[in-house]
């Protein structure tokens, strides 16, 4: 079997997609025009030319732009649904799907409007593809504590449909010290915690990610390597990270995906996984990051095999969901 067709055969779980993220230029133009919303583009082609970014910032300009078009549960429901179609064609058996409520409260648009879209897809995804999801709710990172306490009130009626909470946006500048507090009522309240760390920021934001968030997880934490004792401890705690590897290119992380760290992040025994990010954005759903990685840094498929266990290895799923997956993973040969 070549090792795009072991990657395209391989099951896996995808825990770094935000849902904003996912908007196809074909679907933001749809959607723009049935809610008679105005966007700075004439058609799919604008849009997509648009699509040129130098740092993350220069995206997320753009991105929380896009997202200005969905208003109505209907409009969640086709974002989402669409994302988990894209699953089903890349395997991708589970999801852990981060939102961005403030990007849509702001705009006056309800919680109960977002969730209750995305859970009517998930839902659908899993009767008809037997695809399991689970939500994380991400705060905005350059908007302030008092609005992610806000935002954290406004998902206690849900604490059942969100696994855990995680933090996003602009990195420099927003420390994960300034949600503490925060992140400490969120555990208290029973979420589980993530954090993109050490994307663009030092390796001393996923220090504090660790130290003061308890994530489970970070999120990115590709300028780890900078840090020689923070890798032994990401290894000795088997601390997941979740890597983008289009996204770390398109927002010129790295400069070229054959200099991406991660294959010496995986050999150094780092638990890293491999994920999308904003596929609709960066050029590329998970077997695409998958294939391009593996072009660029000469993965064999052992390390390919690794990959998507440590994906299961790194997910919410309860232990035997785990074993399940990763013993299916074994028998593909
Ligand atoms: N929101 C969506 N994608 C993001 C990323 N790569 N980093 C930070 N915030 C984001
Ligand atoms: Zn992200």
């Amino acid at each position: 079997m070549s090792l795009h067709s072991l990657i395209a055969a391989l099951p896996k779980a995808e825990l770094h997609v935000h849902i904003e993220g996912t908007l196809e230029p074909e679907l933001m133009f749809e959607i723009a025009q049935r809610n008679g919303v105005e966007i700075p583009y004439r058609n799919v082609e604008e849009i997509r030319a648009a699509y040129e970014f130098h740092n993350l910032q220069s995206f997320l300009d753009i991105y929380y732009a896009g997202a200005a078009v969905l208003l109505h549960e209907q409009d969640f429901f086709d974002l989402t649904y669409a994302y988990l179609l894209r699953c089903k064609a890349d395997n991708v058996v589970h999801t852990e799907i981060f939102f961005d409520p403030q990007t849509h409260t702001a705009r006056g648009v309800a919680f109960e409007t977002v969730i209750g879209g995305m859970l009517r897809a998930c839902e659908a995804a899993r009767k008809e593809w037997g695809i399991s999801s689970l939500l994380i709710m991400c705060f905005l990172r350059h908007l302030s504590e008092e609005s992610a306490f806000e935002t954290l009130e406004q998902a206690l009626p849900f604490k059942e449909n969100i696994i855990g909470v995680g933090l996003d946006s602009s990195e420099v500048g927003h420390p994960p010290s300034k949600f503490e507090r925060v992140f400490a009522r969120a555990r208290e309240a029973g979420f589980l915690t993530v954090a993109h760390a050490g994307e663009e920021g030092p390796p001393q934001y996923v220090r504090e990610a660790l130290d003061l968030l308890e994530v489970a997880r970070i999120d990115h934490g590709v300028r780890s390597e900078e840090d020689e004792e923070l890798m032994e401890r990401l290894v000795d705690l088997q601390m997941p990270l979740t890597v983008c590897p289009l996204s770390n290119l398109k927002l010129k992380v790295v400069g070229q995906l054959a200099q991406h760290n991660l294959r010496r992040m995986l050999k150094r025994g780092v638990l890293v996984t491999v994920n999308s990010d904003d596929p609709a954005y960066f050029g590329g759903y998970v077997n695409h990051n998958f294939t391009e990685l593996a072009d660029a840094l000469d993965l064999t498929a052992g390390e390919i095999r690794t990959l998507c266990k440590n994906s299961f290895a790194a997910s919410f799923l309860s232990d035997e969901e785990k074993e399940r997956w990763c013993s299916r993973i074994d028998k593909i040969v």
